[in-house]
């Protein structure tokens, strides 16, 4: 398939090298399994799970089918006031997945709605207990938390935030997670726990009563995979528990078995109030988001309304939208069949294995990772990023999709590879990033 360079144009395309990309097009047309084609017909590795979305693999018939019929019988529905069934099913299946506690579930459409449906949620609920002054919210350098306004205000990647000028006010950032002593450990690293005390600091400086919620990405996936060091997760749950602060867990890369347990939560041990979520809740085939959120959150927000009142003045268009939900439900269904989150548990091993062998590599200064979730720093070139944008480039060449922040690579394989195939993965990043 050929595409001439002005048939492209119109397309304004997102976190993307816009003029560069035109020029020599990254195009995919086909997807099945692990694999990709792209529109030379070349036949690629997906080393990403596409954004981390599609951990049952591409294609699936089995969602493919359940979203067509489901378009069929009912394709579109107002869900203020008024619900369809698969919406119910799908949220007692979310919250059978979720930490005991965490019962209650938000529709809407994608990671960065979740973040800001959780930071308004988080708001209403300070405010149907009395502490409405609570409006300080906590956040982490290095953390992406999507591009809605409250996601940037939360965000710890300057690119994200610089061009945007003085986003929602009042968040504060602790230290990012990432020491140099921590080079190449697997796993949790050793050291760092102490870093968790940052949140102490905001609440010695602006005061308990001033901050709503503390927000953090278990293990932070966009920035290269910053596995949280032992123990820094269980001290921040302390010290927002000793200070009525909410715990929030952005699991839109974490959740649906990326860690080896259906949420980071379970693997950490660690239990939040609210967890957001995305990608792998429908296998990347819908736009789909969600938070769930504990019952006493859900019970002091709804309880603060007047009888027959709306409880929470929050929703979207296509909040819990049909096609959606069949999605969210086919994939399920599938992760549960074909026990993903148990094979990504003990596939982890393996593909960790495969990974760190590729230590060694000069132009490798850094490997961290989990579950089946790896990231891979480059020594930068001339300009941050520039080798990151290379790299994407020549692996496509190579046959391999990695999704590159700046310099870092993500690999986080869909949970139905084989062996074989993260064999074939791993030598085609030693073979294109040996080259450097
Ligand atoms: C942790 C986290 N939060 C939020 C988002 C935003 O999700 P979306 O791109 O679906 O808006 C992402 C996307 O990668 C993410 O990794």
């Amino acid at each position: 398939m050929q595409y001439e360079a002005n048939t492209l144009e119109n397309h304004w395309l997102p976190f993307t090298a816009n003029r560069d990309f035109k020029q020599e097009p990254r195009l995919l047309v086909k997807g099945e399994g692990v694999y990709y084609w792209n529109h030379k017909g070349e036949k690629l590795i997906d080393g990403s799970s596409g954004l981390f979305c599609c951990a049952a693999g591409h294609a699936r018939k089995e969602i493919a089918a359940a979203v067509g019929k489901q378009l069929l019988e009912l394709d579109y529905g107002p869900p203020f006031q008024l619900a369809h069934p698969a919406s119910f099913e799908l949220a007692r299946k979310v919250a059978a997945l979720t930490p005991d506690g965490l019962d209650y579930v938000f529709f809407c459409n994608s990671g960065s709605e979740a973040i800001d449906t959780a930071i308004k949620i988080a708001l209403a609920y300070h405010r149907a207990k009395g502490e409405g002054q609570r409006t300080r919210f906590v956040s982490r350098e290095r953390a992406y938390h999507g591009v809605n306004i409250g996601g940037v205000s939360l965000s710890g990647m300057v690119r994200n935030r610089e061009t945007f000028g003085a986003v929602m006010p009042g968040v504060v950032h602790l230290r990012h997670t990432w020491m140099p002593e921590n080079r190449f450990q697997r796993g949790q690293p050793e050291k760092g726990a102490e870093l968790a005390d940052d949140l102490q600091r905001f609440v010695d400086l602006y005061g308990a009563t001033s901050i709503a919620a503390c927000f953090v990405e278990p293990i932070a996936g966009s920035t290269g995979v910053l596995v949280p060091p032992k123990g820094y997760l269980e001290r921040l749950r302390k010290i927002c528990d000793a200070n009525g602060i909410l715990l929030v867990f952005d699991e839109v890369i974490c959740g649906f078995g990326r860690t080896g347990k259906a949420f980071a939560a379970q693997s950490f041990g660690v239990t939040p109030d609210i967890i957001t979520m995305a990608k792998a809740l429908t296998n990347g085939a819908q736009p789909m988001g969600a938070v769930a959120v504990s019952d006493r959150i859900y019970g002091t927000v709804v309880d603060h309304a007047p009888a027959q009142a709306v409880e929470l003045f929050h929703g979207y268009t296509y909040s819990a939208h049909p096609a959606a939900c069949a999605a969210g439900l086919a994939a399920l269904a599938i992760y549960e069949k074909e026990g993903l989150f148990e094979r990504a548990a003990s596939l982890s091993t393996y593909f960790l294995d495969a990974v760190w062998s590729l230590k060694g590599i000069p132009a490798i200064t850094d490997i961290r990772g989990y579950g089946m979730l790896a990231g891979i720093d480059l020594a930068p070139a001339e300009k941050p990023g520039a080798r990151g944008l290379d790299a994407t480039k020549r692996l496509f060449n190579a046959g391999l999709h990695i999704k590159f922040t700046g310099d870092a690579g993500i690999i986080a394989p869909p949970f139905v590879a084989e062996k074989s195939h993260i064999d074939q993965l791993v030598d085609l990043l030693r073979k294109v990033l040996s080259q450097y």
